[in-house]
């Protein structure tokens, strides 16, 4: 009885070394069958009830050593079988078909413009100052000099959020000068990119939303002086070596006095003369001393500091830059407009 039992497992052994899965699929028949849930080793280990007490130990060595000689072939086969699998797909390929394109991605040319001014105020020691877009009436306006009833309000037509006096889409990033100041003595140096919101009527020359780069620098002595020749650095760096600046007087209620600053393109190119209605000077920020009742409102000595202030559009410098005739362009990302600047800065 138990002889023939011996004989059994010795059988099961010769099947499984005479097994010739040839792919994949029957190497995957040889698992289920020796090694799955429901495999059929399982039957002879049951079998050991019916073996002699002496024998036991033998018997189910036997079996075990039937159970590992399946999975060193499994093992053994699944690599071999895989391996070929993978060349036979290899040489299927074919190498003359074309490429999968491969979609990049590029920056969006206002943010390569931004980071184009950022950089030349950077290198001079200006640091970056990101704040939000919902701002409060305090920090946008009144803080800028410009409380409730001022007229200059009206410079600039704002939305105000749904139900609320309060708070608004900023209308400038003049809004961040509050937010540093309220937070830091001098000597400050900040320059402060985003966007910002104004209510005014979509075109091509002007939109909704905008960007700006905002700056800013508050210590002992700072003077028109260093205003000027700060804007000229930024006007050769970003225009080229011969830029011409001149500045105009201006109005803002949170600068005396203030300015507005032109670069000198002239009329040569036809974009130029466009982009210039005709005059050679496209005008590109407002700027001016800051006004001490400023200083004051956001806890900073107005008779120990001084400081000069800046805010620059930065379409208007893309538009040239990339020789674009519609700002809305710039909102639509219509990615075959995208797609023509590829850009690693
Ligand atoms: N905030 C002004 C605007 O949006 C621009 C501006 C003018 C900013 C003078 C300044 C400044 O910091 O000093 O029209």
């Amino acid at each position: 009885m138990s002889a023939e039992t011996f004989q059994k497992v010795d059988e099961m052994k010769a099947a499984i070394e005479a097994e010739q899965p040839a792919n994949l699929d029957e190497l995957e028949q040889f698992r289920i069958k020796y090694l799955g849930s429901k495999n059929i080793i399982k039957g002879l280990f049951g079998e050991i009830r019916n073996i002699p007490n002496e024998q036991k130990k033998e018997y189910g060595q036997r079996v075990n050593a039937v159970k590992e000689a399946a999975e060193t072939k499994y093992a053994a086969l699944k690599n071999e079988l895989e391996t070929q699998a993978e060349e036979a797909a290899a040489q299927d390929m074919d190498l003359t078909a074309p490429g999968e394109p491969l979609d990049l991605g590029s920056r969006h040319p206002i943010a390569v413009t931004m980071n184009r001014i950022i950089r030349i105020f950077e290198r001079i020691g200006f640091i970056v100052a990101d704040d939000r877009e919902i701002e409060d009436d305090w920090h946008n306006f009144t803080a800028m000099n410009t409380p409730e009833d001022h007229p200059a309000r009206d410079m600039q037509d704002t939305f105000y959020l749904q139900g609320s006096m309060e708070m608004l889409l900023r209308t400038h990033t003049s809004s961040v000068q509050a937010r540093v100041m309220k937070n830091a003595q001098p000597p400050i140096r900040i320059i402060a990119p985003g966007r910002v919101y104004r209510n005014e009527t979509v075109s091509a020359r002007s939109h909704c939303q905008f960007h700006q780069v905002e700056g800013l620098y508050v210590d002992e002595g700072v003077s028109f002086a260093d205003l000027k020749q700060t804007l000229l650095y930024f006007a050769r760096e970003m225009f080229g070596p011969d830029a011409k600046i001149r500045l105009r007087p201006s109005y803002f209620p949170f600068t005396e006095p203030s300015a507005e600053m032109d670069v000198y393109l002239g009329t040569e190119t036809e974009k130029d003369y466009r982009l210039t209605k005709g005059t050679g000077w496209l005008e590109i920020l407002g700027c001016g001393m800051v006004d001490p009742a400023v200083l004051d409102n956001c806890g900073i000595d107005s008779n120990k500091y001084t400081g000069f202030a800046f805010g620059m559009g930065i379409e208007r410098q893309a538009l040239r830059l990339y020789d674009i005739g519609d700002i809305r362009l710039f909102f639509e990302n219509d990615v075959r407009f995208l797609k023509q600047f590829a850009s690693t800065i």
